[in-house]
């Protein structure tokens, strides 16, 4: 298994380019299931989780061609996938795929609308929580779906199609919303979703079914309306920057000190983690080529912060965030309200000479002046990039193991920060 070594205390310098969304590449990628015609989706990031995905939806029976780089194209440059969903061979999901990735069991959506029927397995356990699915499976039922669950598959059918209706989410979550939406897109009638996921990345999903031929209104607003057209058609589409990877890196300029252009990424998709990090004493300018974070001279602040749904504070930002605090000046806290036990970077946090203290949803991160490398484990996606985030700052040499949680949701993370003067590698085996 791959390792990552990082030698901490080099500021960061230069340029980092900021890749499509995984968070909106993966939904998009299975909405193109709801048509017969092909789904060409530009700017989708190189990840080990899309090409996992990829293997799913073929699984299906889709094809997908990834199209080469053309001349003139910079090393950065997304993919171009074009997604054909002409013959659906398949309408099961099966275990060995889906519990490898949770967004997988999003499929059970366009499969139930376009072709009547779906049997998908149920996700299974998850690192951060139990993280159910009975709002998918409520939404689907509302716009008439029999649901059955039998032997960890969710067996869904709809023989006459599905029914517009008025779904109304007792929590927001953005993998329902998404569901609700593919469903609705092609149910006979209106629907109208409340308590919608208002992230980005769902309205990326739904801007892409309207250029299907769809017709979604509301997307971005707690309340979307979707009146479901007979069929979608092809369409082009280029999947937005990723605000995660965007706060990220600008969290690690944070940390390290140093000025960094994110190019290509965009402001008004994190306007509260950008609160936030100013705050922390960060400088950030947005300019039309990305956005510029710089931190020099002045030692990192102290912050309180409380993770909620989009415009709120990411929880998908929140181990980074708990990174950056452990070298400020005095104690921040941190509160998770959407996944319990996603503190599993606090622990590895520690070897890296943090003082953090856990009581229940909130940490209390009581600042040192200095870290010292380790080896430390990464456990998921967020956790293990806040440990590069820690490791970048800490005295010394640091070896994180496991990193392909890293390679799930981060393009060449290793070549994006050493470009900018960090002395990071990764070492095969
Ligand atoms: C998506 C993101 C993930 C992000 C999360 C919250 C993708 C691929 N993943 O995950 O990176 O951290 O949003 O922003 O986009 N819940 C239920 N029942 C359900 C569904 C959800 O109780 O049927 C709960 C979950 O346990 C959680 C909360 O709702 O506590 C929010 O989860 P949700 O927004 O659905 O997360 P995902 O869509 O899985």
């Amino acid at each position: 298994m791959d390792r990552i070594r990082i030698v901490g205390g080099n500021p960061l310098n230069g340029t980092i380019p900021i890749s499509g969304a995984k968070n909106a590449a993966l939904p998009l990628m299975i909405a193109g299931l709801l048509t017969d015609e092909k789904l060409v989706l530009e700017n989708v990031p190189r990840l080990a989780d899309v090409s996992q995905l990829q293997r799913i939806l073929g699984n299906h029976g889709i094809d997908i061609t990834v199209n080469g780089k053309r001349r003139g194209d910079d090393a950065y440059a997304g993919q171009t996938l074009e997604i054909d969903a002409r013959v659906i061979v398949d309408t099961t999901a099966p275990y060995e795929l889906v519990s490898k990735m949770r967004a997988s069991f999003w499929v059970i959506a366009p499969l139930l609308a376009r072709m009547g029927e779906a049997k998908v397995s149920l996700p299974g356990g998850c690192a951060i929580g139990t993280r159910p699915v009975d709002f998918h499976l409520d939404a689907l039922r509302a716009l008439g779906a029999e649901i059955e669950i039998d032997a960890g598959y969710v067996l869904a059918r709809a023989p006459k199609g599905l029914k517009g209706a008025r779904i109304v989410f007792p929590k927001v979550s953005v993998g329902a919303t998404h569901t609700a939406l593919m469903a609705a897109s092609l149910a006979d009638g209106e629907t109208i979703i409340e308590n919608a996921a208002r992230e980005p990345e769902i309205v990326d999903v739904a801007d892409c079914i309207n250029a299907m031929g769809g017709r979604v209104e509301g997307q971005g607003t707690s309340t979307i309306r979707v009146v479901g057209v007979p069929r979608l058609k092809g369409a082009r589409h280029s999947v937005l920057p990723d605000r995660i990877e965007t706060g990220t890196y600008a969290m690690a300029v944070a940390m390290t000190g140093g000025d960094v252009l994110l190019s290509g990424a965009r402001a008004d998709l994190l306007e509260s983690a950008l609160d936030t990090l100013r705050e922390a004493g960060a400088e950030i300018t947005v300019s039309n080529e990305g956005l510029r974070v710089k931190r020099n001279g002045a030692g990192i602040s102290p912050v309180t912060v409380t993770t909620e749904p989009f415009p709120g504070f990411p929880t998908d930002l929140q181990a980074q965030l708990m990174a950056l605090t452990t070298r400020a000046r005095g104690t921040s806290r941190i509160t998770e309200t959407i996944f319990e036990n996603r503190f599993m970077h606090v622990q590895e946090l520690a070897r890296l000479g943090a003082r953090i203290h856990l009581d229940g949803e909130t940490a209390t991160i009581e600042g040192v002046e200095r870290l010292k490398g380790a080896p430390v484990m990464a456990t998921d996606l967020r956790a293990s990039v806040s440990l590069v985030i820690g490791a970048l700052a800490a005295e010394g040499e640091s070896m994180i193991h496991r990193v392909y949680h890293l390679d799930r949701g981060f393009e060449r993370l290793e070549e994006k920060l050493s470009a900018c003067g960090a002395e990071i590698e990764r070492l095969a085996g």
